[in-house]
Order: structure tokens, then sequence, then C-alpha cells
């Protein structure tokens, strides 16, 4: 067995990607506090140990519920900047050079917040970060999937104004009775529009809705997709085209998909030769970021120095960089 202490230190010091991170969901409780106050917007919490003692989930909608009370504090393009440089330092602590993440203009937007503010602040503190620590990034729009096609399109519309911020779309929240081909049309008129395809899929909903969603919405990623285990054939498609999978495992048992992280099914999908890797989703409210997520999945799982190794070059090679940049990189794990 690799030495723990190894494979910790091999974590904290390696270059490592993050594909998959909701910036509402890097929200931490002090920062929604310190908003709340900024922009006298009422949160159904006293103080921040309420806050925090509020973050027991059932299921992915008791935590939505939460998500978007949360993100209701987030008003000004300043709010936005603010909200992704720390996420940037955390990028930074952890050695993440690179990360991808996703944003939701529809939890915004109803509110009366413009989508210009939304990206603006996003992106000048993504600019940042290239800038100040070299870090770079892509950025994703997410479709809430509870939502109607209508209120989809017209953000798609938006989104078309800003395709030198946008690399793609993916479609998030509630999964169970949204299934992928409620989004047909709309991620086809995406892809015609020139945005890469990715959609969270088999999060808690069935193995049907990663097919759908790979030969619907042509995504490049699933995120999550750990359902993909209940379904050998599907299993088959994914490992001969080597599809990524961006698993969260903290979110996954934060969120009651399995009851503890030693019951996670990482090392399985690993060692069926599966393109996954690890992310931390929503690191605010399931209680860690990336490196914690890597540490804390490899002591659950036992995992060996080659494994977490796997999950790192998987989560450049699944990345949207350019070939050579994911070639540097990869060159740099060892
Ligand atoms: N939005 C933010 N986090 C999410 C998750 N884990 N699943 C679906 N939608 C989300
Ligand atoms: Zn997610």
């Amino acid at each position: 067995m690799d030495n723990f202490n190894t494979i910790t230190d091999f974590i904290n010091k390696s270059p490592k990607t993050e594909l998959h991170l909701h910036i509402e969901g890097s929200l931490e409780p002090e920062l929604m506090f310190k908003l709340s106050k900024r922009n006298k917007v009422e949160i159904p919490f006293k103080n921040i140990d309420e806050i925090r003692s509020a973050y027991n989930f059932t299921n992915l909608d008791s935590f939505l519920k939460i998500y978007y009370e949360g993100s209701n504090v987030l008003i000004s393009e300043e709010d936005f900047f603010d909200l992704t440089w720390e996420y940037i330092l955390r990028c930074k602590q952890d050695n993440i050079v690179h990360t991808e993440i996703f944003f939701d203009p529809q939890s915004h937007i109803p509110r009366g917040i413009r989508f210009e503010t939304v990206i603006s602040g996003i992106d000048k503190a993504l600019k940042k970060a290239e800038r100040d620590f070299g870090i770079t990034s892509k950025v994703i729009m997410c479709f809430l999937r509870h939502l109607d096609e209508e209120s989809c399109f017209d953000v798609l519309k938006q989104a078309c104004n800003y395709k030198d911020k946008i690399i793609g779309v993916g479609l998030d929240s509630s999964e169970k009775g949204n299934p992928p081909i409620k989004f047909q049309n709309l991620f086809e008129q995406a892809i015609r529009e020139g945005f890469l395809t990715v959609a969270h899929a088999g999060e808690e909903g069935p193995p049907e809705y990663i097919w759908d969603s790979l030969n619907l919405l042509k995504i490049k990623r699933v995120d999550h997709g750990i359902q993909c285990l209940k379904d050998e054939k599907l299993i088959e498609r994914l490992v001969k085209d080597q599809i990524p999978l961006t698993v969260c495992p903290l979110s996954n048992v934060k969120l009651c998909v399995f009851d503890k992280l030693e019951n996670h099914n990482l090392k399985k999908m690993l060692d069926k030769g599966l393109r996954v890797m690890v992310n931390s989703d929503d690191p605010a409210y399931f209680g860690g970021y990336l490196n914690q997520n890597l540490i804390e999945t490899s002591k659950a799982l036992n995992l060996k120095l080659e494994d977490v190794k796997k999950l790192i070059e998987n989560s450049f090679k699944s990345s949207f960089l350019n070939e050579e940049n994911k070639k540097d990189w990869l060159k740099k794990i060892s």
C-alpha cells in the first residue's frame, strides 16, 4: 500500500485542473453574510454558524433550495467579482492551474440582475487570475433544467453576445423528472451557435439520462455520471469513447447518493477504465475544495498513488485546453 502521506503530498504539490465547479456553489457563509449586509438582502439566518448548520441535505432538491436562496445576495458586478476571486484564491492554495467553471444566469436574471453584470464580474476575476497567478480558465453557462425551454432559449440568446467569454453550455438543477430530451432543440441551437455542450446526468437520475445526454445533447463530458455502473452497455460505450465523467465525491455523500465516502463507486469506475476525475461541485456547501476531495477520497477508498495520478491526468485530458497545453501539463505530473 502506498503511504498515505506520500499520496497527500503528491495531491498537494501536483498541478491540477477542475472541471466541475459551480461558482455560486463557492459562496462561503462569510461572504454570503457580508453581501447580505452590503446589499441589504435578507437571508433566513442570523449568523454564520446558523448558515453552516443549515447545510444538512437529504437529496439534490433539498440542497438546491438553500443554494438558490444563498445566490440571492449576489447583486452587483463587484459581488460576482468577489465571489469568483475568492474561488481563485482557493485554486491557488490547491495548486489548480486551470479551472472550468459553471454559472447559472437563470438564478440571477429573474431577480433583475443583468446578464452583463454576472458575466463581467466573473470574467474580470478570471482575467486577474491569469495575470496575477497564471491560472487559466473557461466558463460554461448552465441552463436550469427545472425551468421551461423558453426561458433557456432567452439566456442562450444573451450568451451569444459573449462568445469570447463563454466556451460552452451545460445543464444543471433538479435532475429527476427533467430529462435531457426536454432540451434537445435548445442544445441543437447552442451547438449551431458554436458552443460545446456538457450536462449533469446520472447524478440521481437513471442511466437513460446519460444515454440521452450523449445521443441527443451531443455532450463532450458527463457531469457526475455515477449511475452509469447500473448499465453494462453504457459502461462499454463510455469506456470505448473515453467520455469524461466529472465525479464529485464529497458532493455525492452530502446529497446522500452514497451513505459514506467508503461506499463511493469512484474506484470501481477507475478500475473499469472509465475516464473519471475528481471535482468539488459546490465546495462551500459540501465541505471541501478539490484537494480535500482528493485526499479524503484517496483515504476512504484506499487509492494507490497511480490511481490518484490517473485521476489528475484524466482531468487535464478532459479539459477544454488545447492539445499543446494539455501535453505540457501532463508532462509535469510525475
Ligand atoms: N447546481 C449546483 N450544484 C448542482 C448539482 N450537484 N447538481 C445539479 N445542479 C446543481
Ligand atoms: Zn454540479
